[in-house]
């Protein structure tokens, strides 16, 4: 990959952690660049054989760093060094009045929602997590439901955030529309995910989401949309 001026910073990959036959990555940066919940990083390395730069996603801060989210490049081990520019989009806007948080991982871990469990549970919310993934290491106090519980939760939180793949996002809304969607008095909002190569300098295109109004770029316009947008 070419390297030049556009990465506003550098990082490391510290360790690799296996997590359900998942890749994540340690990483060690500049706490500037770190992604908050549902914000992304551009990333890459000089290697010939890493392309493109990768989306990647925060799923816990840690000293000096962050662990980001599978998948990470293959090529990547201890020691390799990354070109980084971000943090980049809009993320999650959890309101501070949210008491009772439902969190949707929608088609894969919530990997991606665990910045905004943590941040929900330290402002005093109950906390539900909706998934058919198998999770461990999770927080005593959250509750996790099947996706088949998604229509009762909704009706009960006052904070939705989603989680789901640009190829799933019909999927979910069909399902929604058979929920009665959203009820009036809560807030929801959904992460889409999807390549994002340029992160937004190119106008490439790759990121483009059909929404209800009209097409958007989930590099800048996203990759968080409220979901009456959806
Ligand atoms: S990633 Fe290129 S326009 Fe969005």
């Amino acid at each position: 990959m070419v390297i030049n001026d556009m990465y506003i910073g550098k990082g490391q990959v510290v360790e690799l952690l296996l997590d359900d036959g998942n890749r994540h990555a340690r990483i060690s940066c500049d706490s500037n660049l770190i992604p908050s919940p549902g914000q992304y990083l551009v990333a890459g390395t000089a290697s010939q054989s890493d392309h493109l730069p990768v989306p990647l996603f925060s799923t816990e801060s840690i000293t000096e760093g962050f662990i980001a989210c599978a998948p990470v490049p293959v090529g990547w081990i201890p020691g390799t060094e990354v070109y980084i520019r971000g943090p980049l989009g809009r993320g999650f806007s959890l309101p501070q009045v949210a008491r009772k948080v439902a969190l949707v991982a929608f088609d894969d871990s919530p990997a991606r929602l665990r910045v905004l469990m943590l941040n929900a549970l330290k402002q005093g919310a109950a906390v539900v997590l909706i998934c058919d993934t198998s999770e461990n290491l999770l927080p005593d106090d959250v509750e996790i439901q099947p996706l088949s519980a998604l229509g009762e939760i909704l009706t009960w939180a006052d904070y939705t955030a989603f989680d789901v793949t640009r190829e799933n996002l019909l999927g979910l809304r069909l399902i929604m529309d058979g929920q009665n969607q959203i009820p009036i008095n809560s807030e929801a909002q959904t992460l889409v995910r999807m390549p994002m190569p340029c992160g937004g300098v190119a106008d490439c295109g790759v990121c483009a989401v059909s929404l209800k109004s009209k097409w958007k770029l989930a590099c800048k316009d996203g990759p968080v949309f409220n979901w009456d947008e959806i």
